[in-house]
């Protein structure tokens, strides 16, 4: 029937390479649900809409049709038919991205979507999924559950190293500032599951990380 693995945590708590890595030792599909919600805030961007204003997000939440790669070794992202895996990394998407995710008629649609994929993955035998609420609200049934934290250090440093033209200084104040907006809103995305093995990546390398995760799996 296969595997979900769910893998959530902030950004810089090493989530993305370390689902990659699992899903790859276990010749399974990836889904990385942030790059949706970065890819509708890239459309919404593109069509100017004012991010302030949420009612019109709500309203077109459901127009820009996304493609959504789930190979670990290049998982693409396409809106409308256009690449934008680059595009949705920049620091205007990032900067717009919490806006967006907070409207609950995006959230809605992206967790169908999200559900749908994990569902097409399944025969195939099973998926890594990473984002912010895979095991509270995507896959609450997933046999494997992991929150993964790291130090407010930690974390600035790992962003500072994929970024380049920034500080340490800038990505902890830049990251504290979109926790703070994640977190307040009625669907908390940063709630740890309650089953949810919580993993503190400071000490780790990634491959310590991956380690730990396959042995969860293996239980
Ligand atoms: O993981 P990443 O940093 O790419 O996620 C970008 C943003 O997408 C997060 O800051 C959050 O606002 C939103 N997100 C979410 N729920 C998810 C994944 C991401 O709200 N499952």
């Amino acid at each position: 029937s296969g595997l979900v693995v769910a893998m959530d945590g902030p950004s810089g708590s090493g989530k993305s390479s370390a689902s990659r890595g699992v899903a790859r030792a276990l010749g399974l599909r990836y889904l990385d649900t942030g790059a949706m919600y970065r890819a509708v805030t890239w459309w919404m961007l593109q069509r100017g809409v004012d991010l302030a204003d949420a009612a019109t997000i709500a309203a077109r939440a459901g127009e820009p049709a996304l493609t959504v790669g789930t190979d670990p070794d290049s998982p693409g992202i396409a809106v409308d038919g256009a690449d934008v895996s680059g595009p949705i990394r920049g620091s205007e998407v990032t900067g717009a991205v919490s806006a967006v995710s907070a409207v609950p008629e995006v959230r809605r649609r992206l967790v169908d979507l999200q559900r749908e994929i994990i569902a097409a993955a399944l025969p195939s035998g099973g998926i890594v999924v990473e984002g912010r609420d895979i095991g509270t609200v995507v896959a609450p049934d997933a046999p494997v559950k992991v929150y993964l934290t790291a130090s407010a250090e930690a974390r600035a440093v790992r962003r500072t190293a994929e970024l380049a033209g920034t500080t340490v200084e800038a990505q902890r104040a830049a990251m504290a500032r979109r926790d703070a907006l994640d977190s307040t809103r009625t669907i908390d995305p940063l709630a740890k599951a309650a089953d949810a093995v919580e993993l503190d990546t400071t000490p780790l390398d990634l491959d310590e990380v991956i380690a730990e995760v396959l042995r969860l799996v293996k239980e």
